[in-house]
């Protein structure tokens, strides 16, 4: 079972998750009201105002092996949540969760090595819950708030924990295959063109499939690619 460790604001839970990782226990979750120095993917800052839900969780696994399905796990877990509470959500490959084509929530997950093996994994999610304006927020954005949705962010935090642990031994075992089905389920791009942008590379096309590794097989002009990392936009 998990633990959750909740503070009133820190700079980032990932950052305090992977400085304290020895410490804490498997299956801590750091939690913060706000963040000041709150961290997105690609060294972006993810704006914390209060209102929002900031947690991230200390995996101490052993294997590199299916770390990122573990991350589309967590974005599965969110969008299952946000679903049962009445919210049209859906995948946006990777790992973020969208509602109405707006970005609700944001997955950064770190790995932590020592002397070139792995000690363990820290998954953190922030959701745009009820924050008074989401105007610096990573564009576009939409607050749970403004789709006319009240949850306590406690509330959801244990909803989408409870989604995340039941599937987090058979993901660990099997990898993607695991959660596959519900992911593609929830992921409406198949068949739609959009461009992938990993640092400074751009690769265009059309979406053809999520590979059985969770990859985004893209029908581009110089035919079928597998992309495994990478900010999609459709
Ligand atoms: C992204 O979409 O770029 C990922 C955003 C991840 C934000 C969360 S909030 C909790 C945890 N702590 C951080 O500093 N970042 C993650």
């Amino acid at each position: 079972m998990y633990t959750i460790i909740r503070f009133d604001e820190l700079d980032s839970t990932n950052t305090y998750a992977k400085t304290n990782f020895d410490s804490l226990e498997n299956f801590s979750v750091i939690t913060a009201v706000r963040q000041t120095a709150g961290r997105g993917r690609y060294k972006r800052v993810w704006v914390s105002q209060e209102g929002g839900l900031y947690f991230s969780v200390v995996l101490k696994m052993q294997q590199y092996e299916y770390t990122a399905n573990l991350t589309q796990l967590m974005a599965l877990s969110v969008c299952k949540t946000l679903q049962r509470l009445g919210v049209n959500a859906t995948i946006k490959w990777p790992n973020d969760v969208l509602a109405h084509g707006r970005k609700v929530c944001g997955i950064l997950s770190e790995a932590l090595a020592a002397d070139g093996t792995i000690k363990g994994l820290v998954v953190g999610a922030g959701i745009n819950v009820a924050q008074p304006d989401l105007l610096q927020v990573d564009k576009p954005a939409v607050s749970l708030n403004a789709l006319g949705l009240a949850v306590e962010v406690e509330v959801l935090l244990k909803a989408v924990l409870d989604v995340f642990f039941e599937h987090y031994p058979s993901v660990l075992k099997n990898g993607f295959e695991a959660i596959g089905k519900d992911y593609r389920e929830n992921f409406p791009y198949i068949g739609k063109e959009v461009s992938v942008l990993d640092g400074q590379k751009v690769t265009a096309g059309v979406v053809q499939s999520i590979s059985p590794e969770g990859r985004l097989m893209l029908q581009t002009a110089d035919g079928l690619k597998e992309i495994s990392i990478g900010d999609m936009t459709p």
